[in-house]
């Protein structure tokens, strides 16, 4: 457990809270690029606290300004979208993707007052699907070479979730290789070809073992956790005891993203991201190794299990996210559904919106979580210290675009080898697929 003061500086992401600092160090999604299809591409995005407004103007260039026009306040997301640029209804005061006011028709002929206007502006670029915000000061840092910037676009498919908590609690779920044995587990076992675009359903790779069963039978995972350039590696280790050793391969990259293996063939990197204090979206970037994904199969089913325009989740807290007791007895461990997200989503909204970790008690199996609030902490003091560049990933801190991978993958190794072997798996992966690099 730790003291409510730390709890508060780890999880409170406002501009000017210690974690707020530290995450405005990097690029953040904003929103799906498919959400400003349509005839009016304007939407409106809250990230870190802040009410923004993210507009395409009719050249194509995108703008994220803040929401509430820098007149009298009035939002911005209902603003008349004109070829260049966003007219505030109220008395027409009209901005550019920079935020720059360009004209104040109410104001008496000749006025120059709008030259002096700007309103609050951060830079925004699209990529894979996702259009990315970076919110601190001064100058982006470059996107790193990781697997899910560097596969072409046909091999990446990105979606987006709410969840109603702390974005800390929803991306301490990811750096936890154990609860899978748990949360996820599926009594009963489906037909492993059925399961493109679903997690923990494929085949243990060369072992003719559903993933559902293995990690059923497997619970107690041997955990270690290695630092790296981009954040962490944590390598689930369960013994088979029959000479050969599930070892699974999943990453935090800092500050809130994890990089983990959904498939034989794609990998899911996945972002926490703080709407503010109490609610988050997920962002994940689905990587297919192989082939093309199919995204308009992976849009589909997640689609039925959300709502638009906000991505909430169909099943939520107000609907008990479907509990139902007989499905706990015979089929699922948490009677929710088979869809893994709706599981995580239960365990980190019902520790309330933002967990009392004045009152937990962290056991072996959450060294993840011990490790990554440390790396947190510490990146919190050296930019107290006016020190970014010692941050993961920061610019000043080596070649950000050198940052591959990470590798992320379930393999079956022999127990007495598997240092090597799961790296063999990795490398194979690597060298059969049309796009990644080897590492
Ligand atoms: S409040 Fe926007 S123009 Fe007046
Ligand atoms: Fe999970």
């Amino acid at each position: 457990m730790i003291s409510q003061q730390r709890n508060d500086e780890l999880t409170k992401i406002g501009p000017g809270e210690p974690a707020g600092q530290v995450l405005r160090q990097y690029w953040m999604p904003a929103a799906l690029s498919e959400e400003l299809i349509g005839a009016r591409p304007v939407v409106p995005v809250t990230l870190l606290g802040e009410r923004l407004v993210l507009f395409r103007d009719g050249s194509g260039t995108l703008g994220l300004i803040d929401r509430h026009c820098p007149h009298r306040g009035a939002d911005l997301c209902f603003g008349r979208l004109e070829e260049d640029g966003l007219r505030c209804p109220f008395h027409g005061w009209h901005f550019d993707t920079t935020g720059q006011c360009l004209e104040q028709p109410a104001e008496p002929e000749g006025s120059e007052l709008y030259k002096n206007i700007k309103a609050v502006n951060y830079p925004v670029i699209e990529k894979q699907g996702v259009v990315w915000a970076y919110l601190g000061e001064g100058d982006p840092p470059p996107f790193p070479g990781l697997d899910c910037f560097a596969a072409p676009e046909s091999h990446v498919f990105a979606f987006k979730g709410l969840w109603e908590c702390n974005w800390l609690q929803a991306l301490e779920v990811g750096i936890d290789p154990a609860h899978a044995s748990f949360l996820h587990r599926f009594l009963q076992d489906e037909d492993p070809d059925q399961s493109y675009g679903k997690q923990f359903r494929d085949r243990a790779a060369s072992l003719d073992m559903p993933m559902t069963q293995l990690l059923r039978e497997f619970p107690r995972p041997e955990l270690l956790i290695e630092d790296t350039d981009y954040g962490l590696r944590l390598i689930a280790l369960r013994d088979l005891k029959n000479g050969s050793t599930h070892v699974r391969v999943t990453n935090h990259i800092f500050p809130c993203a994890i990089t983990i293996p959904m498939s034989n063939e794609m990998t899911i990197t996945q972002w926490h991201v703080p709407i503010d204090d109490k609610n988050c979206y997920w962002y994940s970037l689905f990587t297919s190794f192989g082939d093309p994904v199919d995204k308009s199969t992976m849009r589909e089913q997640r689609l039925k299990e959300h709502h638009l325009p906000d991505y909430r989740p169909l099943k939520n807290r107000l609907n008990n996210y479907g509990y139902d007791p007989e499905e706990q007895a015979n089929q699922t461990w948490t009677g929710m559904g088979m869809d893994i997200n709706v599981h995580d989503q239960w365990a980190c909204e019902g520790m309330g919106a933002i967990q009392d970790r004045t009152r937990e008690h962290l056991g072996q199996s959450d060294i993840g979580i011990m490790k990554y609030r440390r790396k947190l902490q510490s990146a919190m003091r050296a930019l107290s210290k006016d020190n970014p560049d010692a941050l993961p990933m920061a610019p000043g801190n080596g070649d950000i675009e050198a940052i591959t991978g990470p590798q992320s993958i379930d393999a079956i190794a022999p127990t007495d080898s598997w240092q090597e072997s799961w790296k063999e798996s990795e490398a194979n992966r690597r060298k059969a697929s049309s796009w990644a690099t080897d590492l």
